[in-house]
C-alpha cells in the first residue's frame, strides 16, 4: 500500500486568512456534562495554535456525541469552547450556530489570532447527510480548511469531507501525525512486528486481523474475543463470552495465520470469575485449558503477559488495540496493566489506539512511554483494515518529495 501523504499546515498559507478548522472534540463526559478526558482537545492545540500564531483566524468546529440532527443542551459545544480558553488562556468566543447569519457575523469579525467555536455541527441533519447546501454555507465561512478530526475521518459528512471539495484543504498536525504512525504500520514497520489485539467481539476486529496477518510476525489474542479462539481450539470457556457464528472464521483466521507464516498467540492463562461484578474471593487464575465451567474469562493471567512482555521486548514494531480484560475494574486490570508496562519500557516502536485502551493507558500513567496513542475509535480501526476514509481522501495530496517515484 502506498503510503498517504497529504498536504499539511507546512504548505498551507493560512497568514491573514480565515480558515475553517475541523477539529474531533468529541469528549467522554459524566453525567453531570463535564469533560471526563480532554485528551481529544489537548491533541489538537498544536495546530489551534500554530494557526493562531501565524495570524490566520480560526473557525472551529466539531461534533460531540449523537444528538441526530436535533439540539441537545447537553451536547452544546460551550463549554468545550470555555475550556479550550482555559488550555490556551486565550479567549475563544462562542456562535450559538454553525452556519447562517450569525455565524457568518461573528466569523468576519475576526481578527488574525482570534478563535471561535461554532455550535455541535450534529445539531443539524445535513451534517450527516453531506448536504452539498449545508456544505456550501460552512465553506462560505473561511478561505482555507484544515481536517485535525483524525478521529471522525471514517464519516463522510458535511464538515469532514463535503466542504474538503469547497476549499483549499490541508491536513492539521494532529491529522499527519495519525497518518504517519498508523501509516508505517501497514507501510513500513520496523520488524519483527507484533501485533495485540483485546476487545470484547472478534467481529468487530475481524476486518484489522484479516488486513494484519499478512504484515506481522506475531499476533496476540487477549480480552473477551480470545474465548472465541479457545474454544476453536476446543477448549473449555465456560461462562465466556463465545461468538458463536465466529468459531469457524477463527479457525480460517488460524489457518491463514499458518500459511503466511504469522504465529498467532492464545492466552495461556485467564483470569475468570462467574461474572465481572464478582468479588475478590470469586475470582481465580487457571491455564487456559483448565476453565471452570462456572468462569468467565475476565483477563488474562501472568504467564501470558510475561510471554507477551517476551514478544514485546524482541519486536521492532507494536500495534496494540483493544484491552486485554475487563481493565475498569482493578480485579481484571492486571494483564492489561502489565502488557502496557512491558510496552512503555520496551525499546520497540509502539502505536495503540481506541478509546478505552487510551483511557487505560491514561489510567495507569503509562501514556508518555508510548510511541503514538491513536485519538481515534472507528477511525484507528478502519485506517488499520486498509480503508480509505473520506475525510483524509478529500485533503489535498502532497507535493512528492525529492526522489519519490
Ligand atoms: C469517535 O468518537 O469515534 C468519533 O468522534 C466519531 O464519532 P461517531 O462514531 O459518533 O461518528
Amino acid at each position: 500500500m502506498e503510503p498517504t501523504r497529504k498536504a499539511g499546515l507546512d504548505v498551507a498559507p493560512v497568514e491573514g486568512r480565515r480558515v475553517l478548522l475541523r477539529v474531533d472534540f468529541n469528549v467522554p463526559l459524566t453525567t453531570d456534562g463535564e469533560i471526563r478526558d480532554d485528551s481529544r482537545i489537548r491533541a489538537s492545540l498544536p495546530t489551534i495554535q500554530e494557526l493562531s500564531a501565524r495570524g490566520a483566524s480560526v473557525v472551529l468546529v466539531t461534533h460531540l456525541g449523537r444528538p441526530n440532527g436535533v439540539p441537545v443542551p447537553a451536547l452544546s459545544t460551550a463549554p468545550l469552547a470555555a475550556h479550550l480558553g482555559r488550555l490556551l488562556n486565550q479567549l475563544v468566543a462562542y456562535c450559538p450556530e454553525v452556519v447562517g447569519e450569525e455565524a457568518d457575523q461573528m466569523a468576519r469579525l475576526l481578527r488574525p489570532g482570534d478563535l471561535l467555536m461554532l455550535e455541535n455541527v450534529r445539531f443539524w441533519p445535513e451534517e450527516e447527510t453531506n448536504d452539498p447546501i449545508f456544505s456550501a454555507q460552512l465553506a462560505s465561512l473561511a478561505d482555507i480548511y484544515v481536517d485535525d478530526a483524525f478521529g471522525t475521518a471514517h464519516r463522510a459528512h458535511a464538515s469532514t469531507e463535503g466542504v474538503a471539495h469547497l476549499l483549499p484543504a490541508y491536513a492539521g498536525r494532529l491529522m499527519q501525525t495519525e497518518l504517519e504512525q498508523l501509516g508505517r504500520i501497514l507501510d513500513n514497520p520496523a520488524h519483527p512486528l507484533l501485533a495485540i489485539m483485546g476487545g470484547s467481539k472478534l467481529s468487530t476486529k475481524l476486518g484489522v486481523i484479516r488486513h494484519l496477518l499478512p504484515l506481522v510476525d506475531t499476533l496476540c489474542l487477549g480480552g473477551a474475543m480470545a474465548a472465541t479462539f479457545l474454544k476453536a481450539s476446543g477448549l473449555e470457556v465456560g461462562l465466556s463470552l463465545v461468538e458463536p457464528d465466529f468459531v469457524a472464521t477463527a479457525l480460517d483466521l488460524a489457518r491463514d495465520a499458518e500459511a503466511g507464516g504469522a504465529a498467532i498467540e492464545l492466552p495461556l492463562d485467564v483470569v475468570v470469575a462467574p461474572d465481572a461484578g464478582a468479588p475478590a474471593s470469586r475470582v481465580q487464575v487457571c491455564d487456559a485449558g483448565r476453565m471452570p465451567a462456572s468462569g468467565m474469562l475476565l483477563d488474562v493471567g501472568p504467564k501470558t503477559v510475561a510471554r507477551w512482555s517476551e514478544l514485546v521486548t524482541t519486536s521492532g514494531t507494536v500495534v496494540w488495540n483493544g484491552p486485554l480484560g475487563v481493565y475498569e475494574n482493578p480485579l481484571f486490570a492486571t494483564g492489561t496493566r502489565g502488557l502496557a508496562e512491558a510496552i512503555a519500557n520496551s525499546g520497540a516502536i509502539s502505536v495503540t489506539g481506541g478509546g478505552d485502551l487510551q483511557a487505560a493507558i491514561q489510567s495507569f500513567g503509562l501514556a508518555a512511554g508510548f510511541t503514538h496513542i491513536s485519538t481515534g475509535g472507528g477511525a484507528t480501526l478502519e485506517f488499520l483494515e486498509g480503508r480509505e476514509l473520506p475525510g483524509v481522501a478529500a485533503l489535498l495530496d502532497a507535493k512528492p518529495l525529492p526522489g519519490d517515484g
